[in-house]
């Protein structure tokens, strides 16, 4: 086994949206530990890092070694605006993913993901993964094609049971058309809706070799991941398996008393039972320490898979005020990080900060004026006719029940994807109701629940301290 092979103590969890982007990523696998980039609406990332000028060169660097070059000379045409568009002007909205693949949407899609990764991968002869929502399931066969261009070593997937992926990635690199099914609501006549990927038809010539990454599944029970194992479409390499603590996206409690929205002893992971599949493993949630690192490798764990440190370290993408905010409330022991049950339009539970400048704050939450045009997080539903459509419990209310969407379901939602680019600086410019002034949709900032290692990362290495840094604190190096 070479070293670049060798399993990670530490793997840096994906982030979205581009919170975990390709610097924070290299910055990790550089330090032989597994960097993973979040491939959540990427293709909005880069589309809009596009927009703004591409300062430093990067992107088109990374397009400029695509194997397809009038695709991304396509994308450039499209997005790129040399020295950025003006503040005030809002950014230009990419192809919403629906059931039709449009062929402009796909390319954006595949050149966004390989961009990423391959910035990520440069340079080094590290790990570098990707991640993705199960959830979120129309651009996921563009966006592994993608990934998979620039040889991602690893594909991690949780926010639900991703049986279809590890066979899609066999499929994908053999080169042959893939399928992948799609969750459609109300389809009492059980049809079978999917997207059908043809890797060949992009290219018609030679192609290019596509190694198969390894899949690790993101999981919070042994029962999912003996499920995983027996029922997925191909092989699962690992599991990461992620406690109620974790930032993000959480598993729904299983709670035996439905009234309450609550974790308890039935939600913490029996390790034991995992262990025993005799798969590699990770474990996530709080353990961004030398002890917890200790505790799980004595577990039989790989390892550890951490967010939260890394998130408010010097090369994530989280804006820069954001951070200090968060560890200067976190120094005080004035910080708020709650699940929320409701907030996200997935309808799993969702860990936010509680910030005055965030959408979260209630005053914010009231006034902003719903939308959805992003879309990655709309149901699929069948409508009476048999034709398809798409709803979002985070749109106009209006329009949701319009739609046939329960009115209930709208409580209390958050638009996570306009929230999201907010929170690393790529939130939609809009007008402000009654008047000509502009302003940025909000941040909405998601946080895992334990900060322990904040105190101890910022006596060693100040306020803006590296990934290096939490590495180097996690694996027990003395100063
Ligand atoms: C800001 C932030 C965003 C996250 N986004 C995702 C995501 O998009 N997909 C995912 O699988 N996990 C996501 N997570 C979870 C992390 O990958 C990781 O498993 C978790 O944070 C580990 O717990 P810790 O934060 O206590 O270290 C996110 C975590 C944070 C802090």
């Amino acid at each position: 086994m070479k070293t670049s092979d060798k399993l990670p103590e530490i793997i840096q969890g994906g982030m979205g949206i581009g919170v975990s982007d390709w610097r924070l990523a290299k910055a990790v696998s550089t330090q032989h530990q597994m960097g993973v980039v979040s491939g959540t609406a990427i293709d909005s990332v880069i589309a809009r890092r596009l927009q703004l000028g591409d300062a430093d060169g990067r992107i088109r660097r990374a397009l400029s070694d695509f194997p397809l070059p009038e695709m991304a000379q396509r994308v450039l045409d499209e997005y790129f605006i040399p020295g950025g568009k003006p503040a005030e002007k809002p950014f230009k909205l990419i192809p919403v993913h629906g059931l039709q693949i449009q062929r402009s949407g796909v390319e954006l899609t595949v050149v966004s993901n390989f961009a990423e990764v391959f910035l990520a991968k440069e340079g080094h002869s590290g790990q570098v993964g990707i991640n993705y929502l199960e959830k979120i399931q129309l651009p996921t066969l563009p966006s592994l094609f993608g990934a998979m261009l620039a040889n991602v070593d690893f594909v991690l997937m949780g926010g639900g049971i991703p049986l279809a992926i590890p066979g899609i990635l066999d499929g994908l690199s053999r080169w042959d058309t893939v399928e992948l099914k799609l969750h459609v609501e109300e389809n009492s006549r059980h049809q079978n809706y999917s997207h059908l990927f043809d890797p060949k038809a992009f290219f018609p010539k030679e192609l290019p070799k596509l190694n198969r990454p390894k899949f690790l599944a993101i999981i919070s029970s042994d029962i999912v991941a003996k499920n995983m194992i027996r029922r997925a479409s191909g092989s699962v390499d690992g599991f990461v398996v992620e406690n109620y603590t974790a930032g993000g996206h959480n598993a729904p409690p299983r709670r035996s008393d439905h009234s309450s929205s609550r974790y308890g002893e039935k939600d913490i992971p029996d390790i034991e039972k995992i262990r025993e599949m005799g798969l590699p493993f990770w474990l996530a949630g709080g353990y961004a320490s030398p002890k917890k690192l200790k505790e799980a490798l004595d577990s039989g764990a790989n390892g550890i898979q951490v967010g939260t440190a890394f998130a408010y370290c010097r090369e994530s993408a989280l804006l820069p005020e954001i951070k200090q905010e968060v560890l200067r409330r976190c120094m005080k022991g004035d910080l708020k990080v709650v699940t929320d049950f409701q907030a996200s339009p997935t309808g799993y539970p969702f860990k936010v900060i509680w910030l005055d400048h965030t959408i979260t704050n209630t005053d914010n939450y009231n006034k902003r004026k719903r939308c959805c045009d992003l879309g990655y997080l709309r149901h699929i539903y069948c409508k009476e006719n048999s034709e398809i459509g798409y709803r979002c419990p985070g749109e106009p209310i209006q329009s949701y029940v319009k739609k046939g969407g329960d009115q209930e379901k709208t409580v209390g939602k958050q638009c996570l994807c306009n929230g999201l680019l907010a929170t690393i600086g790529l939130g939609q410019v809009r007008k402000e109701a009654g008047s000509d002034e502009t302003a940025s949709e909000l941040p909405i900032v998601t946080s895992g629940e334990n900060f322990s290692f904040a105190m101890p990362m910022i006596e060693r290495a100040g306020m803006n301290y590296s990934a290096k840094d939490v590495i180097a604190y996690i694996l027990g190096e003395k100063l």
